[in-house]
C-alpha cells in the first residue's frame, strides 16, 4: 500500500469538507502536503505554511503522488489535471464540467500515462453510483439511467413546492449552504445537470457524447401556474437528467424537469438530495439516493477515491470496449407540458400531435408530442421565451422511419 502524500487543490467547500473528513479518520493514512488557493486576503482556518499560490509547487514536487482537484474553473482544472497525469501523479477531482468536456482526451492520457483518474464526486455528491455503473453493473444490460442529479435546483423546487418559498429566497439559500455553483445559470438551467449526464453516459453504455450534443432545460422559467397544474394533478415537478436504450443499436439522453408522480421513488427526494434509478435487464429496478451536494457529502466521495487510490484502483472502461456499436440519437420524441402565452410560442415547438390543451385567462397549455432533435436545434431559443417545458415521462418513442426518411429528403432539397 502506498504512503499518500495529497497536493489539494482549492479550499471552498467540498475542499474544506475533505478536509475535516480526513482529519476525523485517524486510521486513515494520508497527509496533505500542500494546498494550492488563488485569494490571499482570504481567512484561512488552517496555519499559513499549508497554503501555496503557485500550482507548480504541488505539480512539482516530487513528494506529492496524488494530486485532489476541487476548484471552480473548469479550464485551470484542465491544465491542471493533465499536468498531473503527465507527471504520472494520480488524480481525484470533482469537476464535472471540465470532465464532460474533455473526457475522451483524459481517457487517453490515463491509458498512456497508465496513471488513473478518479471522480466519484463530480457526479451525485455522495452517492457511488460510477463505481456501480463501472464495476456492479459491468456486465449488465441497462435499459436506462434516471435521476435528479443536481442538488440546488432540487433544493429550490422542494422550498417553493413543499414550504411556499419564493424561487429566489430558495436560491438564495441554496447558495449560502454552498450547494449551488458559483454561476446559479449553471444549476437552475440544467447545464450542471447535463455536464454530469455525460458523465454518466460513459460509464453506463461507453459512450463519449459532448454536452453540446445533449438537449438540457433548466427550471428558470417555472412559474405558480405550473406548480399549480402539478399540485392539482397530484404530482411534483423535478429536474431529471436521464440516458436510456432506445433499440439495440442505440441510446439517447436528455435534461428536462419532469411531472413525476407519488409512486416514482424520485417523488419523495426532496432538498439537496439526489436519486437516480437504474434499470437493468437482469437486477431490474434499482434506486441510489444520497445528499448530492455539500461539503461533507461531496467530501465523502472524494475521500472514497483517495481510499481507493491506495490500492490502485482504476476505471477500466470496459464498456467503452464492449459497445463500440451503440450509438446515440436524438431522432425520439418525446411527450410533454408546454405553459404559454402566446401563439408563436406554441408553434414553435412543432408539436406532432396534441393530446390536451387549456386555455385559461392567464395562462395556457398544451399536452403533446415533440420531436427531441427539434428541440436541441431550438435550445437557445427556448431559453428565451416566457414558457415552461416539462416532461410528462411517457416513453420515448422512436421517431418513425418514414419521418426520418421525409425530414432527409426535406433537407436534401
Ligand atoms: N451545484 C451542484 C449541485 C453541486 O447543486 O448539485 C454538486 O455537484
Amino acid at each position: 500500500m502506498t504512503q499518500l502524500k495529497i497536493g489539494l487543490f482549492g479550499f471552498g467547500c467540498v475542499g474544506q469538507g475533505l478536509y475535516d473528513i480526513l482529519n476525523q479518520n485517524e486510521g486513515f493514512r494520508a497527509e496533505v502536503v500542500s494546498i494550492c488557493v488563488k485569494d490571499r486576503t482570504k481567512p484561512r482556518k488552517l496555519d499559513e505554511s499549508y497554503f501555496t499560490y503557485d500550482k507548480n509547487d504541488i505539480l512539482d514536487n516530487p513528494e506529492i503522488n496524488l494530486v485532489v482537484e476541487l476548484i471552480n474553473n473548469a479550464d485551470e482544472a484542465y491544465e491542471i489535471v493533465t499536468t498531473a497525469l503527465r507527471q504520472r501523479k494520480i488524480v481525484v477531482t470533482a469537476n464535472k464540467k471540465m470532465l464532460a468536456e474533455h473526457l475522451e482526451e483524459l481517457v487517453a492520457l490515463q491509458e498512456e500515462y497508465q496513471t488513473p483518474l478518479l471522480y466519484e464526486a463530480s457526479v451525485c455528491g455522495s452517492i457511488p453510483i460510477i463505481r456501480n455503473l463501472e464495476e456492479y453493473y459491468d456486465n449488465e444490460l441497462l435499459h436506462s439511467v434516471c435521476g435528479i442529479i443536481n442538488g440546488s435546483s432540487n433544493y429550490i423546487l422542494s422550498k417553493v413546492f413543499n414550504e411556499g418559498l419564493t424561487y429566489s429566497t430558495a436560491l438564495r439559500q441554496a447558495q449560502d449552504l454552498g450547494f449551488a455553483e458559483t454561476d446559479p445559470t449553471l444549476d437552475v438551467g440544467g447545464f450542471d445537470a447535463l455536464n454530469k449526464l455525460c458523465i454518466l453516459i460513459m460509464h453506463a453504455y461507453g459512450l463519449f457524447v459532448k454536452p453540446e450534443e445533449v438537449f438540457n432545460y433548466g427550471i428558470g422559467s417555472l412559474s405558480a401556474h405550473d406548480f399549480q397544474f402539478a399540485r392539482e394533478k397530484g404530482l411534483k415537478i423535478k429536474l431529471l437528467a436521464r440516458v436510456e436504450k432506445v433499440n439495440e443499436d442505440s441510446i439517447t439522453a436528455f435534461v428536462i424537469p419532469q411531472l413525476v408522480p407519488r409512486e416514482d421513488y424520485l417523488f419523495n427526494v426532496e432538498n439537496e438530495y439526489n436519486g437516480v434509478t437504474v434499470q437493468a435487464a437482469f437486477a431490474d429496478k434499482q434506486f441510489f439516493m444520497g445528499k448530492g451536494a455539500g461539503g461533507h457529502p461531496t467530501g465523502s466521495a472524494v475521500l472514497s477515491d483517495i481510499s481507493a487510490s491506495r490500492y490502485q484502483y482504476k476505471y477500466e472502461y470496459k464498456k467503452l470496449a464492449r459497445h463500440r456499436a451503440l450509438h446515440y440519437t436524438t431522432d425520439v420524441r418525446l411527450e410533454v407540458y408546454l405553459r404559454y402565452h402566446d401563439e408563436t410560442d406554441l408553434g414553435l415547438l412543432q408539436f406532432e400531435h396534441i393530446a390536451e390543451q387549456y386555455i385559461g385567462r392567464s395562462f395556457h397549455y398544451v399536452i403533446g408530442e415533440v420531436s427531441l432533435a427539434h428541440l436541441l436545434s431550438i435550445k437557445q431559443e427556448l431559453a428565451s421565451r416566457d414558457i415552461f417545458i416539462a416532461s410528462t415521462g411517457r416513453k420515448v418513442e422512436p421517431v418513425a422511419e418514414e419521418v426520418l426518411a421525409a425530414a432527409a429528403s426535406e433537407k436534401a432539397k
